[in-house]
């Protein structure tokens, strides 16, 4: 399959897409609901850098999505419940919360993939229930399973989701070599993708989310089940997404270090948000930093320090433990308040695993993937897990 496939159609210059997606591709793609005009394009890129970018983003005509009162209910059950917040464009967003939380059915809802039973999102300036061709153009989508066509090459996947796109014809080969180099697959373009190990097929469907350009990339669970020098390469080409190319991502996660990546994070739980902010607000909203001071006479300074701030200072394994609200702006004070007196200064912040319990009273588990996961993890290993 070539791009010299792609149908020529209508007769005005401009106007050749990549028509023809059927119900027979449908099935390499995840996209087989969108709809639209046939002669749909994509709108031509201008973000920061040329390429991929925020190109039909109406940044500054509000947040790139606005969700409220959104709700999901199956039965009795509500698997999203009433949630409200913003996203604004250029950001990393980050849905934190165990499984079964709602991550995925609130990007569902917000892709157009499920009604909500109530509430309201607008996504790039569109409602995501009466707008959905509208969204549809201004997302892309990198499921949580394995959507890509084993059978198939990099390329061949790519083509299929530009004509389900209707892409221009001239502007796949373009699109093609930006998105491949921007994931580090150009020169796997050719290869069948049985033979990409669970990274490179992870950064091949965040290539193919960005074929046409979107203003909000959805990544769930992007980097579950994969290796630890893995989750940190797709992250860096996350950031770059976003620092080059200004593209809003919404992402879902459980892992509490990769939510540390994040610009702001929701962290949800039983359809509900607990708590929204950056990382270092949710830290600092829960908990205090942790001193630990090496002093040359600990007897002596342990209730001068008590007494000078106020707080109850303890004997670690490591020196005196105290708890302080802004540790690292904390220690030129201290240092300055006991001249000679104090031989080490180390801070331990609280992680978002403390915010996480002290908020719902449980941990998310953090370094073993789940059962659930391990069975994703395998099925995305073997190219399956497709829907
Ligand atoms: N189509 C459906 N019918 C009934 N219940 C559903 C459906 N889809 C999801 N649920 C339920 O809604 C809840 C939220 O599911 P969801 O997939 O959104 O969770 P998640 O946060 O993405 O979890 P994970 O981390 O496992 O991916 C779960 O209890 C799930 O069983
Ligand atoms: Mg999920």
């Amino acid at each position: 399959m070539t791009p010299e496939g792609m149908r020529a159609k209508g007769t005005t210059p401009g106007a050749t897409t990549m028509h023809g997606a059927t119900a027979g591709t449908a099935t390499t793609t995840q996209r087989a609901t969108v709809q639209g005009p046939a002669a749909r394009t994509v709108a031509t890129p201008a973000g920061p850098a040329a390429g991929t970018g925020p190109a039909a983003s109406r940044a500054g005509a509000g947040p790139a999505i606005r969700v409220d009162g959104l709700t999901k209910k199956f039965g009795d059950f509500t698997a999203v419940d009433a949630i409200s917040f913003d996203v604004r464009y250029g950001e990393i967003f980050g849905f934190l919360g165990p499984n079964g939380a709602g991550k995925t059915t609130t990007i569902r809802m917000l892709a157009t993939l499920m009604p909500p039973s109530s509430g309201r999102a607008v996504l790039n300036g569109f409602d995501v229930v009466h707008q959905q061709v509208k969204v549809r153009e201004s997302i892309g989508l990198v499921f949580q399973d394995n959507s890509l066509d084993d059978r198939l090459s990099a390329n061949e996947n790519l083509y299929f989701h530009a004509l389900m796109y209707d892409m221009p014809a001239a502007e796949f080969e373009p699109r093609v070599r930006e998105v491949l180099s921007m994931v580090d697959l150009l020169d796997r373009r050719h290869a069948i993708v049985r033979t990409f190990s669970g990274g490179m097929r992870r950064r091949l469907e965040i290539a193919r989310g960005l074929l046409h350009h979107p203003a909000v990339l959805f990544l769930d669970e992007p980097t579950v089940g994969l290796d630890p020098q893995t989750r940190a390469a797709i992250w860096e080409h996350v950031k770059r997404l976003r620092d080059g190319f200004g593209v809003t991502v919404f992402m879902t996660t459980h892992y509490m270090d990769e939510a540390e990546n994040c610009d702001r994070i929701a962290i949800i739980d039983h359809g509900h948000i607990v708590a929204l902010g950056s990382p270092e607000e949710l830290k600092a909203s829960v908990g205090e930093d942790i001193m630990s001071v090496g002093a040359a006479d600990p007897q002596a300074l342990a209730p001068a320090i008590a007494a000078r701030y106020g707080v109850e200072v303890n004997q670690g394994p490591d020196g005196l433990r105290f708890d302080v609200k802004d540790g690292a702006a904390f220690i030129p004070r201290l240092t300055a308040d006991f001249p000679g007196q104090i031989r080490s200064v180390s801070v331990h912040r609280p992680t978002l695993d403390d915010v996480f319990l002290q908020l719902t009273g449980r941990a998310i588990r953090d370094e073993e993937a789940s059962g659930l996961d391990q069975m994703r993890m395998h099925a995305r290993a073997w190219g399956g897990g497709r829907r």
